[in-house]
């Protein structure tokens, strides 16, 4: 099995921080605008892969969902798989899902740990990053260890190239493209 394609697609501050601590969902903070790439890139994924902070800050019963947790669970509902991901690498997670729904087009939707999993094993194919105009200062950062910077800076230095940077609104949010080579 070839493994699957792999998009983050993730909002951050300007101080490239996703949450103000783990209940805090980006709903709270995010522009509208950003909200409707969130659900586009959802909509066109055959699964998500979270982390269970995010799964639990947002449950969609409905969705099809890969949560990671270091207590693995199986097939919690008929369209979510918890696991630990432990030893597995991202075609083991193609593998465990497909008599459910093949796994082509994932989405990684955090937070740090599921993000910083995805980079370890090189399986980040796309980012597509918003970065709205505010600072929390503190809180959960984008990749570990790089709380408080650009995410721009981060996402370069990590490896990858930026191929889109568009206004998204008249308020100062971002959007961005980074690519990697396979
Ligand atoms: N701004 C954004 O785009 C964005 C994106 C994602 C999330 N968020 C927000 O960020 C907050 C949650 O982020 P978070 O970083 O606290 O948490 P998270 O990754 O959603 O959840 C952390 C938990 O997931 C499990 N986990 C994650 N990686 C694992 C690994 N490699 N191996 C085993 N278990 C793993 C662990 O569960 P166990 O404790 O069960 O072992 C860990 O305690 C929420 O408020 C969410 O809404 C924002």
């Amino acid at each position: 099995m070839t493994r699957p394609r792999f998009t983050l697609t993730v909002v951050t501050t300007a101080d490239g921080y996703i949450a103000r601590h783990k209940e805090d969902a980006p709903q709270l903070w995010a522009s509208a605008e950003e909200q409707e790439i969130f659900f586009r890139d959802v909509e066109a994924a055959d699964w998500s892969v979270m982390g269970r902070h995010t799964h639990e800050a947002a449950d969609r019963p409905d969705r099809r969902r890969i949560v990671f947790s270091s207590q693995g669970g199986g097939w919690k509902r008929p369209t979510q798989l918890w696991l630990d991901p432990a030893g597995l690498t991202p075609t083991d997670l193609a593998q465990q899902v497909a008599h459910i729904h093949p796994l082509e087009n994932g989405l990684i939707l955090g937070g740090t740990a599921v993000h910083d999993w995805f980079l370890d094993h090189d399986a980040i194919d796309e980012i597509h990053l918003t970065i709205e105009p505010l600072t929390f200062g503190s809180g959960l950062p984008v990749l570990t260890g790089q709380g408080g910077r650009d995410p721009r800076e981060t996402f370069s230095e990590a490896g990858f190239t930026l191929t889109e940077d568009l206004p998204l609104n008249t308020t100062g949010t971002r959007y961005t493209v980074w690519t990697r080579a396979r």
